[in-house]
């Protein structure tokens, strides 16, 4: 895909991963839509971006965990700026951790963001990228949709759901002209890597971001983006900033409960024996 004149629009674009992807879009000659809850850092990016180019990027406050936003987000950026060429769904949360302690919101508030969220935009967006014959389709997931995430059940059972999405609209429309690309980092230097150490009561309780930054390197946004920007020019569907997550998961095909093992391994490091 060659971004010059084109039109993307990429959720969770307030913060962290989105913003920078934004930013490395625009910079390769795209309009960006913008669109995340969080306004003020979602009108400061766009803001930024209009500075370099007038006219080249639209804010638009969405909640991606609803039907009625996704559709609503697309028909603005169809309305500002015609086709969708991309479109990005990288809005997520972590949060949450096991069955017990996690309640019923958590859970559908995170199939909602991390999952939901991409069928829905996928939904408003094929009759006419079908009709087109083009169109391309980005999400971030998560090495935890290949692996697992320790400490957080409903970010491993949605980040899976997102992996098996995108491939399935590969597998379905890539005959039919849709690229569809998945971003499965490990860690990556942004708010949700970072959460508060502490709980209500004042207590240092460690977390699923922990283990991540135990496990590698954690990546800064800007890096990432440049990486996911060369794997959609080069229209690849896994994008895998840390190489060494095919490696893992080469692993966990080989022999699961070798895997299973070392990951309780790991999870005792970082947590102690739970
Ligand atoms: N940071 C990491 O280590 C890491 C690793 C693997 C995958 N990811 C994934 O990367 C993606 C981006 O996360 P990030 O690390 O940049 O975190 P982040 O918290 O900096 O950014 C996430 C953005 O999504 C927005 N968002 C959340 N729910 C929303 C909703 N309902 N509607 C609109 N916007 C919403 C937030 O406001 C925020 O701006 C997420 O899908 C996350 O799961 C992150």
């Amino acid at each position: 895909m060659d971004f010059q004149g084109r039109t993307t629009v990429v959720t969770g674009a307030a913060n962290g991963i989105g913003a920078a992807l934004s930013r490395r879009f625009h910079a390769a000659g795209a309009n960006v839509v913008l669109a995340d809850r969080d306004q003020a850092p979602l009108e400061r990016v766009t803001q930024e971006l209009n500075d370099i180019r007038p006219q080249s990027a639209l804010a638009v406050v969405a909640d991606i965990g609803t039907q009625a936003g996704n559709i609503a987000l697309i028909d603005t950026a169809r309305a500002r700026f015609g086709f969708i060429d991309l479109f990005y769904a990288n809005a997520g949360i972590g949060g949450g951790t096991d069955l017990e302690s996690t309640d019923e919101a958590m859970w559908e508030a995170t199939f909602n963001i991390n999952l939901n969220a991409h069928r829905w935009a996928a939904k408003h967006l094929l009759g006419e990228w079908l009709a087109e014959g083009r169109g391309y389709f980005c999400s971030t997931a998560s090495a935890a949709g290949l692996l697992s995430q320790i400490g957080s059940a409903p970010y491993s059972v949605t980040k899976h759901g997102a992996v098996a999405f995108a491939e399935w609209l590969s597998i379905t429309y890539g005959d039919r002209g849709l690229r569809v690309s998945c971003l499965c980092p490990q860690g990556v230097n942004t708010n949700l890597l970072n959460p508060p150490t502490t709980d209500a009561g004042g207590t240092i309780a460690p977390n699923a971001g922990d283990v991540v930054k135990f496990a590698g390197v954690v990546l800064e946004p800007a890096d990432v983006a440049d990486f996911v920007y060369q794997a959609i020019v080069e229209e690849r569907f896994l994008i895998l900033p840390h190489p060494e997550v095919a490696i893992y998961e080469q692993r966990k095909a080989a022999d699961r409960d070798r895997w299973l093992a070392g990951m309780r391994k790991l999870q005792a490091r970082v947590f102690g024996s739970l």
